[in-house]
């Protein structure tokens, strides 16, 4: 299974050096791992996953795909966009109720053909089940996606990337130091873990924690944890790992999930103005906002090299003219 993938992203994502604000931070090299240039209807780093999901779900003889989250969801319009190219039919789940007027990605996964139910308080798909037994009773075979594409199938989209990361840093012969990014449902990041164990990539991971609401009764620290416990698994990887490989910061995500306060703000206004590189207000925003209060506050090491892999999100940005400062 792990060779195995429906092909639906442009791979590999560019890796570039952020040179102006490396400027402006003086004391450390910056550099950019660019997943919001996947592809697959407006990028992000969803597309990795798809690309192991898409192909376990037609492996299994599914014609129907089912998933959640919230309207804004990255993940399920990069679902609906797989669908489209892979001829499988897509149920979102999105919660809340049906706004008069779509925009962002509730727009864009509509153009792009999903069959949209709107859950209200339910944006983790906690009606998926029911769903899937309405549909198969109508003959349909379905494949549930978790939230966020975030199972062991999902992760090894993340596993892979840092084959293609240390391919290009070898090339310019370069390392990292440090590696930033937004965690939210788990799979990137447990990806990622199991990623730098299994290509011997040295760098210290530091994912910053989106929405501060747990899933399941469980912290994201948990749920990623038990993702790469099931992934090592699957790639035979001895290390034997526990809460402390796990950790998410969860400084940044006090104002809750999807809100956009100064931080965000001035995150996206900042790398807007220097590089024209475009964040997201939910994820990229709040993460990369982290790795420069990180930087102001010199927690880091003098000089190093630090990552920031943006995971996409782009077309939230729309649903958000108060980015505006
Ligand atoms: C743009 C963006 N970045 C980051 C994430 C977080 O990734 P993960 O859910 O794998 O933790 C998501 C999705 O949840 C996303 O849409």
């Amino acid at each position: 299974m792990i060779n195995n993938k429906f092909s639906l992203g442009f791979f590999p994502t560019p890796f570039q050096p952020l040179k102006k604000l490396s400027e402006k931070y003086a004391d450390y090299n910056l550099f950019i791992k660019r997943d919001d240039h996947t592809g697959l209807a407006s990028g992000g780093n969803k597309t990795r996953k798809l690309e192991y999901l898409i192909q376990d779900a037609i492996n299994k003889g599914c014609d129907t795909i089912i998933t959640a989250g919230a309207q804004q969801s990255n993940h399920c319009r990069q679902t609906i966009a797989a669908c489209a190219v892979a001829n499988l039919e897509c149920h979102l789940m999105l919660g809340g109720e049906a706004p008069e007027q779509y925009n962002g990605n509730l727009l864009l996964s509509s153009l792009l053909g999903a069959h949209i139910h709107f859950t209200g308080e339910n944006r983790k798909g906690e009606d998926s089940e029911v769903l899937k037994e309405r549909l198969e009773k109508k003959g349909k075979k379905c494949y549930v996606i978790p939230i966020g594409g975030s199972n062991n199938v999902g992760a090894l989209g993340f596993t892979y990337a840092v084959k293609e990361l240390k391919e290009q840093l070898s090339e310019q012969d370069l390392h990292m130091d440090y590696i930033f990014f937004a965690s939210s449902s788990g799979a990137t990041q447990a990806g990622l873990l199991l990623g730098i164990e299994l290509f011997d990539l040295k760098t210290e991971l530091i994912p910053i924690n989106i929405d501060k609401e747990h899933t399941n009764g469980l912290s994201l620290d948990e749920v990623v944890l038990n993702l790469v416990n099931g992934g090592k698994k699957i790639l035979n990887i001895k290390k034997e790992y526990t809460l402390k490989d796990t950790v998410v910061n969860k400084d940044y995500d006090k104002s809750g999930y999807a809100v956009l306060t100064e931080n965000e703000k001035f995150a996206i206004n900042e790398l807007a103005k220097t590089e024209a590189i475009l964040l997201d207000p939910v994820y990229t925003g709040r993460a990369f906002y982290g790795m420069l209060d990180y930087l102001k506050k010199k927690k880091l090491k003098q000089n190093s090299n630090v990552l920031f892999w943006h995971t996409g999100g782009l077309p939230a940005l729309f649903s958000y003219p108060d980015v505006l400062k």
